[in-house]
């Protein structure tokens, strides 16, 4: 059977975005018009994706409720006389989608929760025997073109019968000290997806030649819960993925990376810069009001003041 649930950790503290997510989680704040992590979501859908589960925390009521049952609420809106085409496409419900939900727990005497591998550990019962994904809750992997990334990962997954596949974008070189970076294991053959010799966390300048970073997205046989429980937790009391994954591939077990296309684009919303750039890129990309937003950059950067209203908004009453 092909594979149809993803894990998604909501649970990390999004201290690079504070003040901003001191109450609103990262994964809530808007790409355009959709919250990041709805834009995950729908990415996973894309890929056949029908169960998926939140390893989320006390902070990120905000998400259970974003992904509550919508019927009413559209019923509400039809009845006022009100086109609720677009709202349909999220009545989940309808479209056969379960959402499910667990906390990932703050270990007593500890500040925060203990990592992507602890978040990961939670889903074990969720999972219940088969391979699963893995997204990062605040990264999208924008595919404009079928078939996107997740897709091709568990295509790659099952033919190989990987116990892991990792997608991978190419990092710039002064970047690579900031990803988990993938060592390919073989020289030939078609660089979208390769076998890989070694992952190494954050490396040191000079300790490999490979710019192949991780991108948020995995494919796990169910093997990963042993391999992280038999992980040692780092100085800091976390317990990385990428330690798990290097594991696997030291126990000889086929871990896969599938690379990005040129056509895909990966947005991780850890930071603001990042953030903004992201945001921006989706208005942009709006169909209704992305070339508005256009002209109204050009207007900016060639000096035109501000100017809120909109087209139809004539910037409010005042
Ligand atoms: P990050 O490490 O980028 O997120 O985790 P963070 O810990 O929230 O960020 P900072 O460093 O404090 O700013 C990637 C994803 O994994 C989740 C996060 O919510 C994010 O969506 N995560 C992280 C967990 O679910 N549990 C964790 O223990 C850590």
């Amino acid at each position: 059977m092909t594979i149809d649930r993803a894990v998604i950790p909501v649970a990390g503290l999004g201290t690079r975005l504070l003040p901003t997510t001191k109450a609103v989680p990262k994964e809530m704040l808007p790409a355009g018009r959709l919250p990041i992590i709805h834009h995950v979501v729908e990415e996973l859908i894309a890929a056949g994706i029908r169960r998926i589960l939140f390893v989320s925390s006390r902070q990120k009521g905000a998400i259970e409720n974003h992904f509550d049952d919508y019927s009413s609420l559209l019923m509400h809106l039809e009845l006022d006389g009100r086109d609720v085409r677009e709202m349909g496409r999220f009545d989940y419900r309808q479209r056969g989608i379960e959402f499910f939900f667990t906390r990932q727990q703050v270990p007593l005497g500890e500040t925060k929760p203990l990592g992507t591998g602890d978040a990961v550990a939670s889903a074990e019962s969720f999972v219940g025997g088969s391979d699963f994904v893995v997204a990062y809750g605040d990264s999208i992997i924008a595919s404009p073109n079928p078939p996107g990334l997740v897709e091709r990962m568990i295509g790659s997954h099952e033919e190989h019968r990987s116990a892991c596949t990792i997608g991978a974008w190419e990092v710039r070189p002064e970047m690579v000290g900031h990803y988990g970076i993938l060592v390919p294991g073989q020289t030939g053959g078609d660089p979208a997806d390769i076998r890989l010799a070694d992952i190494i966390e954050k490396p040191a300048p000079g300790t490999t030649d490979s710019r192949l970073a991780v991108s948020a997205r995995y494919v796990f046989a169910p093997e990963i819960f042993d391999t992280i429980r038999a992980v040692a937790p780092s100085e800091t009391g976390e317990i990385y993925l990428t330690d798990a994954i290097h594991r696997l591939i030291r126990n000889g077990r086929v871990v896969r990376s599938v690379r990005l296309r040129e056509d895909e684009t990966r947005y991780d919303i850890g930071n603001h810069s990042a953030y903004f750039r992201t945001f921006i890129d989706f208005a942009l990309k709006d169909p209704e009001w992305g070339e508005e937003m256009a002209a109204y950059l050009s207007e900016r950067l060639a000096g035109g003041s501000a100017r809120t209203g909109g087209r139809d908004d004539p910037g409010g009453a005042g």
